[in-house]
């Protein structure tokens, strides 16, 4: 099989490939340069590269995508399923790294780490500034999705005294009620009454029709002054305009991974006022950014592209 990896790809799970297969490694591509690295191709595997209709379009001989991560929103699924091209996702192998980054932005908000790294690293010191944190133990923390994300991250939010709700949901397995149990989640009946009762709000479900803009200018309009909205999911989930507001009018604090527009796995510059804000802890989109989880995430890509090889049917 000819592949191509388009993305950062770990060197030993590199060699693994390049041992079975022709396999060109090509971790800066851009989604404009796609579609000449191409030409030949099999199979490619991306991480944050774009796949849009006129690289599928353009690939000669592609059979495969396999987006190295959960979500495939990066991915023109439709033209790839108009064009026979199958795609792929590695789901739950980077949901602790993402639950852990959620958690680790919540504590930051908290203690307002940032700010007091910058002061001291400046050569500031203001002990009096940094003494109003609300502390976690006793919170309420609302988990937006039960997925494999969601329910680790309401594992350590239990694990940190803290009461976890979750909306109710029909047609949820046995397994996920089991863990929620154990974890002793409360569920309440909608997101509005989510939004009302917690002081902790952590979204976990992925970019489709019916969850863009979950978080809008009514929901917001619900929260308490100071609760804390976390995105380790998706840009898209958020009305980033209307968060804005709501952190402008009563200081709601927000820990961001996603931004509308991001540039992408390489350098470059982000137009965010998002970003920029006051009361955003922002990261660069790093929630699956752990050796563990690209490790766990390649050796499962590794093991679809020789199923595939082998002529086996992948059912993604
Ligand atoms: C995901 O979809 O799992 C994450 O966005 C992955 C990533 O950034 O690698």
């Amino acid at each position: 099989m000819r592949v191509l990896v388009a993305d950062a790809f770990p060197e030993e799970h590199r060699n693994r490939l390049a041992e079975a297969h022709e396999c060109a490694y090509e971790p800066d591509t851009t989604a404009d340069q796609l579609p000449a690295r191409l030409a030949g191709c099999e199979v490619l595997v991306v991480r944050s590269t774009r796949v849009t209709a006129e690289a599928l379009q353009a690939a000669d001989a592609l059979r495969l995508v396999i987006r190295a991560g959960s979500g495939t929103n990066t991915i023109d699924r439709e033209t790839a399923s108009r064009l026979g091209v199958h795609v792929c996702n590695v789901p739950g192998r980077n949901a602790i790294a993402v639950a852990e980054l959620a958690f680790a932005l919540l504590l930051a908000i908290d203690r307002n780490i940032a700010d007091n790294v910058a002061d001291l690293r400046a050569g500031r010191w203001d002990k009096k500034r940094y003494s109003r944190a609300r502390g976690l133990f006793g919170r309420d923390v609302g988990v937006i999705g039960l997925g494999r994300i969601g329910l680790a991250f309401a594992e350590r939010a239990a694990a940190f005294g803290t009461r976890v709700h979750a909306v109710a949901k029909p047609g949820r397995d046995d397994e996920t009620l089991e863990r929620a149990r154990a974890i002793g989640i409360t569920f309440v009946d909608d997101l509005d009454e989510l939004a009302r009762t917690c002081d902790v709000l952590s979204l976990h479900v992925p970019a489709a029709d019916t969850t863009r803009r979950l978080v809008d200018r009514d929901l917001l309009a619900q929260v308490g002054p100071g609760t804390i909205l976390l995105n380790t999911a998706r840009a898209d989930l958020v009305d980033e305009d209307a968060l804005i507001e709501a952190m402008d009018a009563k200081d709601v604090r927000a820990g961001i991974d996603v931004f509308a527009d991001e540039p992408g796995s390489g350098t470059g510059t982000i137009e965010s006022r998002l970003a920029a804000h006051p009361n955003v802890y922002g990261t660069h989109h790093i929630g699956a950014s752990t050796e563990q989880a690209q490790d766990a995430v390649a050796t499962e890509v590794v093991r679809m592209i020789d199923e595939f090889a082998a002529g086996t049917v992948l059912h993604c």
